[in-house]
């Protein structure tokens, strides 16, 4: 039997540029999403752009018996989970409902691996782990903190999943701090897609472009930064998928507990932002300043150094490909 990568929530947004990456690569990919957050008609689409579809399994990581199911039934190599629920203010409201689904279902799928002896895994974590950082770049090694469930359960499961590598030294695991993902597939085919009103910045900017809203809020600008508003390290979700390649690469060769950031290095603020997206694009991005959103930092960007050195890996698109492929995955939802 060929071996395959499991990719749980590999429906959603950069679960969906993952196996994009994995099936060029060779790979065969099976998906495990309950949709909550995505659609199926993106197994299709990863066909369009790679001239074959992963499998797809509609389920939740919650599911004892499904998983049990699953490991019988294929023999899969590694784990790239994805699945997890992500709006931090959804986290505030929702605290029991943020823990069931994103340490619950974590927990449920390591249990399900280990009793299939499946020990590799790459877990989706975040730069919000390091909270309020006291300076900038950030290394691996700064300490973490959260304010919200959502940062909460990202740390809960890094802990577990450090716990899990200490008692069992025979998992490989990767630990991937992403920064602030944005862009789609130069395909035009695969991006994201946020159900209601935005959270995120990058899709507030495609959405008022399009003339779905009226402007975007800035949220602050005096912030300690040069042009006071919130600098963040945007980072093309496609640079960000082949940073999961070369993590599968190099546990594949190195039985460790792997903790990298994944960031381009540089930070940009809201306004250059904007500015980069009308350049880039040729639309107007109507925007009004408002006071700060509650829980922001000033600035975040990352030390890429870790990743640079052991995987081999580097972002390499900038922000005007970020932009014009946000762009252009925008003008395909209106189609639609
Ligand atoms: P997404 O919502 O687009 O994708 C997550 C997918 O998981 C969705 O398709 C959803 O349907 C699925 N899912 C959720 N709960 C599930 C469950 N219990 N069982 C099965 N499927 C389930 O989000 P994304 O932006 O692609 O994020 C992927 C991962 O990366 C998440 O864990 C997120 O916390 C993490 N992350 C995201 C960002 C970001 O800014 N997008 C930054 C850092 C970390
Ligand atoms: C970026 C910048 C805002 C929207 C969040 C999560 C984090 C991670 C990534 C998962 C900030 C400003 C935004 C708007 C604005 N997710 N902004 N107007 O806050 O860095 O991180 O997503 O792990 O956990 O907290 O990203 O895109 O929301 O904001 O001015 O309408 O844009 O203040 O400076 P953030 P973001």
């Amino acid at each position: 039997m060929v071996s395959s990568i499991l990719v749980t929530g590999g429906t959603g947004f950069i679960g969906s540029h993952t196996c994009a990456a994995l099936l060029n690569a060779g790979y065969d990919v099976i998906v495990l999403d309950n949709l909550s957050n995505s659609d199926s008609s993106v197994i299709q689409r990863l066909g369009q752009i790679c001239g074959r579809e992963p499998s797809f399994i509609k389920g939740d990581i919650r599911d004892t018996s499904l998983l049990n199911t699953l490991f019988q039934e294929h023999s899969v190599s590694a784990v790239i989970h994805f699945a997890g629920l992500k709006a931090v203010s959804e986290s505030v409201d929702k605290p029991l409902m943020y823990y069931q689904n994103n340490v619950g279902g974590t927990l449920t799928l390591l249990t399900a691996m280990q009793l299939a002896n499946v020990k590799t895994i790459i877990f989706s974590s975040s730069a919000t782990v390091y909270g309020d950082p006291v300076s900038v770049p950030i290394t691996e090694n700064f300490p973490r903190s959260c304010t919200n469930p959502y940062g909460a359960s990202k740390m809960m499961i890094e802990d577990i999943l450090a716990d899990l590598y200490t008692t069992k030294s025979n998992w490989r695991i990767g630990r991937l701090r992403y920064f602030n993902p944005v862009g789609a597939h130069a395909s035009g085919l695969i991006g994201e897609n946020p159900i209601g009103i935005p959270n995120n910045l990058m899709p507030f900017i495609t959405q008022t472009a399009a003339g779905l809203r009226q402007e975007v809020s800035i949220f602050g600008n005096d912030y300690d930064t040069p042009d006071g508003t919130g600098i963040r390290d945007y980072i093309h979700v496609e640079d960000l998928a082949n940073g999961h390649l070369a993590a599968l690469d190099y546990l594949n060769q190195n039985r460790e507990l792997l903790t990298v950031n994944l960031g381009t290095g540089q930070g940009a603020s809201v306004l250059e932002m904007i500015n980069t997206f009308e350049h880039s694009t040729g639309c107007q991005v109507p925007y009004r300043v408002v006071g700060r959103r509650q829980g922001d930092i000033a600035e975040c960007w990352a030390d890429t150094k870790l990743a640079n050195h052991l995987l081999g890996w580097q972002a390499n698109r900038g922000l005007e490909d970020m932009c014009r492929d946000a762009w252009r995955w925008q003008l395909r939802c209106l189609r639609d």
